[in-house]
């Protein structure tokens, strides 16, 4: 343990700021494994919602009193999104999810190049990092996917190497397997794109909730992740070096800014929830602050609660399996009746599915956990499914 911190970590006081986790189902406490598609949000996240409806809910840009705190609040909210990046706030966008946001980048970059031209993409990924990527294509420009070594579902380094190469463009991996939990080695891929002259495009949904970023460190061009993933509302963020965000046009209209990072954000956004991401980035600041009060601003605060819950979390969050023949439906099933929420399927990882010779057998049963969860539940969990098999 980090020297100052007050205690390991106080998994009474995440609770109590999750109001859902005392849902009951069939008269037991519902136990959230189901985190990888969605967590459960604090109270500090609906209230920021709640108070935006009653105090700041106009469109931007106005020149009276609610549409300025719409103004502030999401200049706010920026600014929580930078704490939580290490970047600028006006390399921060906000968007519907990471899947259209992605679509967007893609479509901005895909008017830069031209037919040869290729973009490397990998068998890991969800495909809201390969199909965007793909759908560039109809221009002409080449998709390269890398391979994963089947025994450890890695990705394969060599495959990876041998795939770049000066006509790369971009490199699109992500920071961790939403279906198998594998986190990548993404400060040496970046290292690797850059040395051909490529970009560097990071997936970081599933990563968020379990670990620091610092878009400086990795130096990275963009990044990408979603609140909901991380304990705020249903939307998604990127990150944008500030040169590219600049550089690259996104279709838009006509009246709509110019200027970077507002271009980026087509349309009246869901402000309400801006407002709710804020408030997320703070949870976890003050998770921080829980675990150290000397900690002296909102990053340092993000830094020492990133510490503190991967030890808690005990390095393997996310993992997915199946159990012989059965299929994981039934079996999500099984367990959802008596209170316990898993995922069945591919969660979007098609290529990975199908790789691992899974996708015709209806997937694997997830198993995602966060901070919010306890070793009780992994007991209930692990009962439940012996339950299962000798029923
Ligand atoms: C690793 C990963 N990337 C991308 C996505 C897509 O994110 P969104 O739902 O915000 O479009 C998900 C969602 O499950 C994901 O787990």
């Amino acid at each position: 343990m980090h020297g100052t911190e007050k205690k390991a970590f106080d998994i009474a006081w995440v609770r109590e700021q999750f109001p859902s986790l005392k849902l009951q189902v069939n008269g037991r406490a519902a136990a959230f494994l189901d985190g990888p598609a969605g967590t459960q949000v604090p109270k500090q996240v609906m209230d920021a919602i709640q108070n935006y409806f009653l105090t700041a809910n106009a469109n931007t840009c106005g020149a009276f009193l609610t549409s300025r705190r719409n103004d502030e609040m999401i200049l706010a909210a920026r600014g929580a999104m930078a704490d939580f990046f290490n970047c600028d706030s006006n390399e921060v966008v906000f968007g519907q999810n990471m899947t259209t946001i992605t679509f967007v980048l893609a479509r901005a970059i895909g008017r830069e190049l031209k037919p040869g031209d290729e973009i490397v993409v990998t068998t890991l990924d969800h495909d809201a990092n390969v199909a965007p990527w793909r759908a560039l294509e109809e221009k002409g420009v080449v998709i390269r996917q890398v391979d994963i070594r089947e025994a450890d579902c890695t990705l394969d380094l060599d495959d990876l190497k041998r795939k770049i190469s000066a006509k790369t463009k971009l490199v699109a991996v992500g920071y961790a397997s939403n279906m198998v939990g594998t986190i990548n080695p993404v400060t040496e891929i970046t290292k690797l794109a850059h040395a051909a002259g490529a970009l560097m495009f990071i997936d970081a949904v599933h990563f968020a909730p379990h670990g620091l970023i610092d878009v400086r460190a990795l130096d990275c061009d963009f990044l990408a992740c979603s609140p909901y993933k991380f304990f705020g509302p249903h939307m998604g963020t990127l990150y944008g070096k500030r040169q590219h965000l600049e550089k690259f046009m996104p279709y838009k209209v006509r009246p709509a800014t110019n200027t970077s990072p507002e271009c980026w954000e087509t349309g009246t956004q869901v402000q309400e929830l801006i407002a709710g991401i804020g408030a997320a980035v703070d949870y976890i600041a003050e998770l921080g602050r829980h675990c150290d009060p000397r900690v002296k601003n909102r990053r340092e605060a993000l830094q020492t609660a990133y510490r503190v819950t991967p030890q808690y979390e005990t390095g393997c969050s996310t993992l997915s399996f199946r159990m012989g023949n059965h299929n994981p439906t039934a079996i999500a099933t099984f367990l959802g009746d008596r209170g316990i929420f898993t995922w069945d399927g591919n969660f979007y990882a098609l290529n990975l599915s199908e790789r691992l010779g899974v996708e015709q057998h209806g997937g694997v049963l997830r198993v995602g956990l966060v901070h919010y969860n306890t070793v009780d539940e992994v007991e209930r969990l692990l009962a439940a499914l012996r339950e299962f098999v000798a029923q």
